[in-house]
């Protein structure tokens, strides 16, 4: 069962106009929040996000927070399964044409579809995965969760081409982020990741992250990173809802320092854990 514009149906009753701006355009915003045990994580901060992404693309939010957590919170008791992934969805409709500028009184589209929440397997997070590097060749306002999804999809078939989770990208010689996550490095028992700014999307997990690492005492510091840091780093992780706290320990073939999963990667780990439950 899934949400669109004001019902809850079966997903295969859901249809959206061919001509939505979202299928024409990519003209809309997007948020995936985790479910554990039927607890929706974060949720709060997900809809702020939401929020901010909306007002970003000048497309009037449909709902108060309060009820876009009402919404989510339905769709969430209506599916069989404990542990999801919430996917929403808002683009700016259609009225039929396919015209750039924005339309005149036209409803939005609002989707919230849960999904199983795939997790890393136990394999993945005892020995972390490996990823590859690209260009970051995505626009300017990557603080935007927009459908313009297409330089991931090309980035994260190149990473499964290669047998690699995730790829982490680099602009004029510093890190961005991953191409669905942020990126942290360790050197030197310090942990550090790239302020936030139009260059990276505003991870609710990379937030919470660097919350834990202050309540704990852990040495953090967010400033631009080179790639030659990240090359040469201790340590890496990837972090997002879906993959909470994934340590990297292999980037283009070569080794992420020893070549294991790092103690603060283990350490953040349990630490995200705890706070999870
Ligand atoms: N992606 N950066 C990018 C480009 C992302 O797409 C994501 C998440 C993140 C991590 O954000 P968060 O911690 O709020 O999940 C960073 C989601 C999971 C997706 O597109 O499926």
């Amino acid at each position: 069962m899934l949400y669109l514009n004001g019902s809850f149906m079966p997903a295969a009753q859901a249809t959206i106009s061919a001509l939505d701006r979202g299928c024409l355009f990519g003209d809309g915003v997007y948020e995936v929040i985790p479910v554990y045990s039927r607890h929706p994580f974060r949720l709060e901060e997900h809809i702020a996000r939401l929020a901010a992404s909306l007002a970003s693309i000048g497309l009037a939010n449909p709902y108060a927070p309060e009820h876009w957590q009402s919404l989510v919170r339905q769709a969430i008791a209506l599916q069989d399964y404990e542990d999801q992934s919430v996917y929403l969805h808002v683009t700016r409709g259609g009225n039929g044409e396919r015209d750039f500028p924005f339309p005149d009184d036209v409803a939005p589209t609002v989707l919230i579809n849960p999904s199983r929440l795939v997790m890393p397997s136990a394999e993945q997070k005892a020995r972390g995965v490996s990823a590859i590097s690209h260009a970051d060749f995505r626009w300017l306002r990557c603080d935007i969760k927009s459908l313009n999804l297409l330089p991931t999809v090309l980035l994260r078939e190149a990473a499964r081409q290669a047998d690699c989770a995730e790829c982490v990208m680099f602009r004029d010689g510093m890190l961005s982020e991953g191409a669905a996550s942020n990126i942290f490095v360790v050197r030197q028992g310090v942990i550090a990741c790239p302020p936030k700014n139009h260059l990276i999307l505003p991870g609710i997990t990379y937030d919470l992250v660097i919350e834990l690492a202050r309540t704990h005492g852990l040495a953090l510091e967010i400033r631009p990173i080179s790639e030659a840091e990240v090359r040469s780093a201790d340590e890496l992780w990837m972090t997002s809802s879906t993959k909470e706290v994934l340590a990297i320990v292999k980037l283009d073939g070569q080794p992420v320092g020893s070549g294991a999963v790092g103690p603060l990667a283990r350490r953040m780990d349990g630490l995200y854990q705890d706070f999870k439950h």
